[in-house]
């Protein structure tokens, strides 16, 4: 006993002293005493995933460790949008995403795939596409049910369309849309189904924990989906949210999609803290408890929804580093239960405390 402390405490002071080595631009990193045997999906009682990217899990062996260690579930971020596998009209490159497959199998963790009809991540022969509705019908059909079935067996659930609605919860004037008529969203669910019978299939989509509007929308068209025998299993919750985002905002979402009796997936988290984005931001101690009190309040509210409903959180990549959130604000951030090191941070206890 007395020597585990002991441990506990020398990794803590370890943790620290590598953190005040980063550079003046990485944040304070609080320690967290954690044992060296706590892993994340081992404390919860759903599954607990990360996305992750086809070239971090390649070339950083610390990544690949963290992914390995501490996750169950597993979302390629960006390894199988049709860019990535359908780059060209008339091949399909499944490489990277078949190596996330394969790390994933190697170690017994889940595979949900994302993401089969988006409006971003399209190739430009697609966007250049000139074909009447039964030339893009048929570029849907063969996109949605080649990538299932290259997967059929592997891959337990996809997120079949994103993104449909706009905050106002207008339905967007997608490409989609504009060639195919809204009703597409229908097909793109029967096209998936018919490929793997046995796969979930999810609707998925931000916003719906800050857009009243657009959480209605979702609901609405979900359970039109639901009453005309649409295969349509899950809804996915992206929640790239902020430390800052009311706890009844958030509770209102999770509730929300939990009355529709499917499986809710809270699939891209992050939790943003230079909501201000400033070029010279510092995350500072109270900071990062504020972050890691919202993702408690997140994983309580999650764990109180029915059991059977609990499809599973996805955090949107691992480390402060690989997160999207820099790039897409122009401006640092510190989203991510990991830091730029892959060492813990409070975020990562307040996701073990919401589970308590
Ligand atoms: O891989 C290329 C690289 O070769 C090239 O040099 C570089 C130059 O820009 O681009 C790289 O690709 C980028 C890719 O991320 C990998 O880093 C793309 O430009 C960039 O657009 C892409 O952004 C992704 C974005 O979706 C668009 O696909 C983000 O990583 C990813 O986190 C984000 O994820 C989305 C979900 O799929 C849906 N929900 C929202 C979420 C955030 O936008």
């Amino acid at each position: 006993m007395k020597r585990t402390l002991a441990y506990c405490l020398i990794l803590t002071l370890y943790f620290y002293s590598c953190s005040r080595d980063d550079s003046s631009t990485s944040p304070p990193v609080i320690p967290v005493v954690t044992g060296p045997d706590t892993t994340l999906y081992k404390m919860l009682p759903f599954p607990m995933g990360a996305a992750v990217s086809a070239s971090l899990l390649k070339t950083n062996a610390k990544y690949s460790d963290v992914v390995k260690k501490e996750f169950n579930s597993i979302t390629a971020e960006n390894a199988m949008k049709f860019a990535a596998v359908h780059a060209s009209e008339s091949s399909f490159n499944f490489t990277d995403a078949d190596n996330i497959v394969s790390f994933a199998q190697a170690n017994g963790q889940r595979v949900h795939g994302h993401v089969l009809n988006w409006h971003q991540s399209l190739p430009s022969w697609v966007t250049n596409f000139s074909g009447d509705s039964t030339a893009w019908e048929n570029l849907l059909k063969t996109h949605i049910q080649t990538v299932v079935t290259h997967f059929k067996g592997k891959i337990v659930s996809w997120d079949v369309v994103n993104e449909l609605f706009e905050d106002d919860g207008q339905i967007r004037n997608s490409i989609w849309v504009q060639k195919l008529g809204a009703d597409y969203i229908a097909r793109c669910f029967i096209y998936a189904h018919e490929a793997d019978k046995d796969a979930l299939l999810f609707y998925n989509d931000y916003g719906q924990e800050y857009s009243a509007a657009k959480r209605t929308s979702i609901i609405n068209l979900v359970m039109a989906l639901k009453n005309r025998g649409i295969p349509i299993h899950g809804i996915g919750l992206q929640f790239h949210t902020s430390y800052n985002q009311s706890d009844a905002n958030i509770s209102a979402a999770i509730s929300t999609a939990a009355a529709t009796g499917l499986k809710v997936h809270i699939s891209e988290l992050d939790v943003r803290v230079n909501v201000n984005k400033q070029p010279a931001f510092v995350f500072t101690t109270t900071l990062a408890e504020q972050q890691a009190a919202k993702y408690k309040f997140i994983v309580k509210t999650y764990k109180a929804i029915p059991a059977s409903q609990q499809y599973g959180i996805t955090t949107w990549n691992v480390g402060d580093a690989d997160s999207w959130i820099p790039a897409w604000q122009n401006a640092p951030d510190f989203p991510l239960p990991f830091d730029g090191n892959y060492f813990r941070k409070p975020a990562y206890a307040g996701i073990i405390e919401g589970a308590k």
